[in-house]
Order: C-alpha cells, then sequence, then structure tokens
C-alpha cells in the first residue's frame, strides 16, 4: 500500500486529501499541520472549515485511510508521495512587501523533508507559488541528503471554497508539471494515476514544471481580471443608466467570452485573487517587465476602487453622512457557503464605515467568528449580531455584502418596518429583487443599475 503525506491541513489540503482517499482506497493518506487545534478539529465533527459536503466526505475515510496527525516526521518517513500544501500569503516585510509570496513555511517544509526522509520521494507542489520556487525546492532537497532521491511536481489545486467538494470530484482540468527527464516522467505518471481513479484522462493535463507553477497564477489572474473588467463597467452603467446584468448578459452570450464570472459586486475577496496577482505583478517587475507588471496590477486597483466607490454611493445618497447612524453589514464571509473571511470586501468597508463613526452592525451566519478576529482592533466599535432581524431594528441601512441564499429569503417587509426612515439598502451582490424592495418602501442602491429612490 502506497501512502500519500499532505503536509498542511487547511483549505486546500484538508478537501483534497478527503477526496483522494474517498477516491482511491488502496492508498494510505497522511494529513499533518503544525496546528494541533485544527489536527483535532479534522477529526472531529466539527471541522475547521466549513464547505458544503466535507464532513460526509471526511468520515467516509477517516480512520481507514484518511489519518490526521501532527507527527510530522513520521508522516515524511513513511510517505512515498508528499503533497505540500502549507499557506503562501503576501509578504508582510523586507523585500517584496506588499507583493512577494512569504516563502518561510514552505521553505521550512523543504528543510524538514530533507531531514526527515529515509527513502526516495515525490514532493507535489500543492500551495500556488511564483513560477520557478521548483528550483529552489530541488536545491534545498539536494543539499546534504544525496542518498535520497526527490522528485519535485507541480499540481495546483483550482477548487472555490463554498465548492471545494464539487469542485474536486469534478475537475475541469487537473494540471500536473513534470521535468523531462525519466524520474520526471514517471513521477507525473504516478500522479496521472491517482487522478484517474475518477477524473477522465482528457482532463488530466501535464506539462513543465515551470509552465504549471504559471498557469495557477494566470488562471487566478484572468478570473479577477473578468471582475475587475465588469466592476470597471458598473461605474459606468451607473453614470449612464445602462443596467450591468444586462450588459453581463449581452457579452456573456458570445461564445468566446462565456458567461461566467461578469457578476459585478462591492469587490472580489478571499485569500488568494489579490495575493497571486501580486505575486504575479512582483514576479513581473523582478524579470523587468514593467508594462506587464502594470497591467495587472491594475486589477487589484480596480477592485479596490470598486469597495471605496460602494462606501462613497452609501454617504452620498444618505444625505453625505453616516455619523451616528445604525448600519446593518448582512455578510462579512467573502462569498456564500463559507465562513471564510480573508480579504473580504467587509472588511474594508467596515472600517471605512467605522471611519465615518457609523453604529456597524455585522450578521452572518457562518462568519461572525472569523469577522471578530479580523476586526478584533476595532471590537468596541462593531455590534455582532447573529441575527439578521436584529442586526436591522433601527437601522438606517442595510449592506448586503455576501450573496447567501438565506439573504435572497429574508422577510424584508419585516426588516423594513423596523428600522429608521428612510430606510435604505445597498445591495453589494445584486442578489435581491430590486423592484420588490422599492414597493416596500425602501431606496434601493444595486451596483450598476440605476437606483430606485422615493426621495
Ligand atoms: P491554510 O492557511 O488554510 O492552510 C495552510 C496550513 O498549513 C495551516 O493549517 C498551517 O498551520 C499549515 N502549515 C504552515 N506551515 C507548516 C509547516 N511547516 N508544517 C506543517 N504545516 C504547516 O491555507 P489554504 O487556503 O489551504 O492554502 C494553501 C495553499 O493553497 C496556498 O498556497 C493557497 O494559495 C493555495 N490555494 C488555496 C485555495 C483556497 O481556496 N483556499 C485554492 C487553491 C489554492
Ligand atoms: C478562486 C478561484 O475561483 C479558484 O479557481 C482558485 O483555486 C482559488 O481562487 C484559489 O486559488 O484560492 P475562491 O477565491 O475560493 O476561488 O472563490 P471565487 O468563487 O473565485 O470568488 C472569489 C471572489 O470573487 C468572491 O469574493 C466572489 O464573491 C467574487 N466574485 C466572483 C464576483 O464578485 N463576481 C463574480 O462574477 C465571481
Amino acid at each position: 500500500m502506497k501512502t500519500i503525506l499532505c503536509i498542511g491541513a487547511g483549505y486546500v489540503g484538508g478537501p483534497t486529501m478527503a477526496m483522494i482517499a474517498s477516491k482511491c482506497p488502496e492508498y494510505r493518506i497522511i494529513v499533518v499541520d503544525i496546528d494541533a487545534e485544527r489536527i483535532r478539529a479534522w477529526q472531529s465533527d466539527r471541522l475547521p472549515i466549513y464547505e458544503p459536503g466535507l464532513l460526509e466526505l471526511v468520515k467516509a475515510s477517516l480512520n481507514k485511510n484518511l489519518f490526521f496527525s501532527t507527527d510530522i516526521a513520521k508522516g515524511i518517513e513513511e510517505a512515498d508521495i508528499i503533497f505540500v500544501s502549507v499557506n503562501t500569503p503576501t509578504k508582510t516585510f523586507g523585500e517584496g512587501a506588499g507583493r512577494a509570496a512569504d516563502l518561510q513555511y514552505w521553505e521550512k517544509t523543504a528543510r524538514q523533508i530533507k531531514a526527515c526522509a529515509k527513502s526516495d520521494k515525490i514532493v507535489v507542489e500543492k500551495s500556488t507559488l511564483p513560477v520557478r520556487t521548483a528550483e529552489a525546492m530541488e536545491r534545498i532537497l539536494k543539499s546534504g541528503n544525496p542518498t535520497v532521491h526527490f522528485e519535485v511536481l507541480s499540481n495546483p489545486e483550482f477548487l472555490a471554497e463554498g465548492t471545494a467538494v464539487k469542485d474536486l470530484e469534478k475537475a475541469d482540468r487537473v494540471l500536473i508539471g513534470g521535468h523531462d527527464t525519466e524520474t520526471g516522467r514517471k513521477a507525473v505518471q504516478d500522479m496521472v494515476a491517482i487522478y484517474a481513479h475518477w477524473i477522465p484522462r482528457e482532463r488530466i493535463l501535464t506539462a513543465s514544471v515551470w509552465s504549471s507553477e504559471l498557469s495557477k497564477l494566470a488562471a487566478n489572474a484572468f478570473l479577477a481580471q473578468r471582475i475587475s473588467s465588469i466592476n470597471s463597467l458598473s461605474a459606468l452603467c451607473e453614470s449612464t443608466e445602462a443596467d450591468v446584468t444586462e450588459v453581463a448578459r449581452a457579452i456573456g452570450m458570445d461564445a468566446r467570452i462565456g458567461p461566467k464570472f461578469l457578476n459585478a459586486s462591492v469587490g472580489f475577496g478571499g485569500s488568494c485573487f489579490k495575493k497571486d496577482i501580486l505575486n504575479l505583478v512582483y514576479l513581473c517587475q523582478h524579470y523587468g517587465l514593467s508594462e506587464v507588471a502594470r497591467y495587472w496590477e491594475q486589477v487589484v486597483e480596480m477592485n479596490q476602487y470598486q469597495e471605496d466607490r460602494f462606501v462613497r454611493t452609501m454617504i452620498a445618497s444618505m444625505f453625505n453622512t453616516v455619523a451616528g447612524k445604525r448600519i446593518a453589514v448582512l455578510g462579512f464571509a467573502f462569498k456564500a457557503d463559507t465562513g471564510d473571511t480573508r480579504e473580504s470586501p467587509a472588511n474594508r468597508v467596515c472600517r471605512s464605515l467605522i471611519e465615518e463613526r457609523a453604529a456597524v452592525v455585522v450578521t452572518d451566519p457562518r462568519a461572525l467568528k472569523n469577522a471578530r478576529k479580523d476586526m478584533a482592533d476595532l471590537a468596541d466599535k462593531i455590534v455582532y449580531e447573529e441575527d439578521p432581524y436584529l442586526a436591522a431594528e433601527g437601522a438606517h441601512a442595510l449592506a448586503i455584502l455576501t450573496d447567501w441564499e438565506e439573504y435572497k429569503k429574508l422577510d424584508y417587509g419585516r426588516l423594513y418596518e423596523s428600522m429608521s426612515k428612510p430606510a435604505f439598502i445597498f445591495d453589494g451582490r445584486n442578489c435581491l429583487d430590486h423592484a420588490k424592495l422599492f414597493e416596500i418602501g425602501f431606496n434601493v442602491y444595486p451596483i450598476g443599475k440605476k437606483p430606485l429612490s422615493h426621495l
């Protein structure tokens, strides 16, 4: 029986390994992490992350061929294949701060693999990394452990949060990058054999390590670019009474463009889009490609502009002041069906509103714990409320920042009755029935559409 180890039991490591365990019963899968609390949570009914369908998936294999542990050294020793899925956040210090990837967790892992490995290993980059990171990994692994052969592959993950299980089960593609050497080709085939258990062979792509590493950054940059493109047009729509949903539908029906990722919003969030684009920008600067760097940087700048524009619209429409006004923020997660709040637009919006001295009340069905952590420095300025009806009581405005299904089903008549008048609603996700809200009495401000105002 072959053993697969995954170092890093986060949003990617946990779900990915649970899927491999369920599809490949002849492999023993061990997931390790330095965070003992996280590891305990994976072994319980309260997983450390929320993903639809994940608990069932984990439970199906847990302690059969799927194991969670903090014993990293033992895991390395026993493994034939080691996935590395540690976090690679944006660097906050020194050279490249605010743009480059912080590879300290990554490098620590490489050193630990080198120190503990007693037999040949395939080491798989699962984390998102700057192109040519495998080269650095190989240098570390090959220094001082000459008896063991390490074959480094790149196998980036394309799952999105909130749909992780579905994305893993029915991946559009799986990408495996390897070196064009005898051992490289063999290692790639070993990986292909794992995914071929459930992914149709024509969807398993092989490439060079460098193409694979860069494709991950490029895919996220393209997705985010579409959102920034439609968001930029949402501003023009608001100035011209064009409707961004109609525009998106019209352009999206062109088969060459396609309909996905054209929903205008308060801005994209999540742990990766901004981080990966800034990483791409840094790489371009490093290689002297300043025009290319500037091109991609605009995607992030446009996103920030959109978040700020949302707050400016709120203030302008509420008679140029929100000071002392209760504002209920519906949704703090960066998207629906996740408790993740990393880089959520709600963070910046709430901070700006507090700066304007608004009384902010935050509600979210899954993300209040993370929201409290993110906003800890403003703890005395925010009220957290589980129940959206209580959050809205006495509020001047509702700001919809996450497209939770339950927010579409709220009794807006009841909400309206309990609010201060005139009552405003700012739909940062264009997910509500605006005409109906207007009929109830709300002054409605969508994104990229004409506001519906009684004033
Ligand atoms: P995460 O922060 O949820 O998980 C990373 C885990 O690695 C943490 O639990 C941390 O404790 C652990 N870790 C750090 N250093 C370690 C070490 N030396 N030894 C053992 N464990 C260690 O991060 P994530 O969201 O799972 O992302 C991981 C990588 O995958 C990142 O590079 C990210 O860009 C990429 N990615 C993420 C997503 C996503 O949806 N979150 C999707 C695709 C790719
Ligand atoms: C994204 C990619 O979709 C994944 O393929 C990738 O693996 C992942 O990043 C990663 O590398 O971490 P994720 O950030 O989890 O996944 O979620 P998305 O569905 O891409 O949404 C990102 C943000 O864009 C959310 O805030 C979402 O609300 C926003 N969005 C999305 C829009 O504003 N408009 C859209 O049309 C689509």
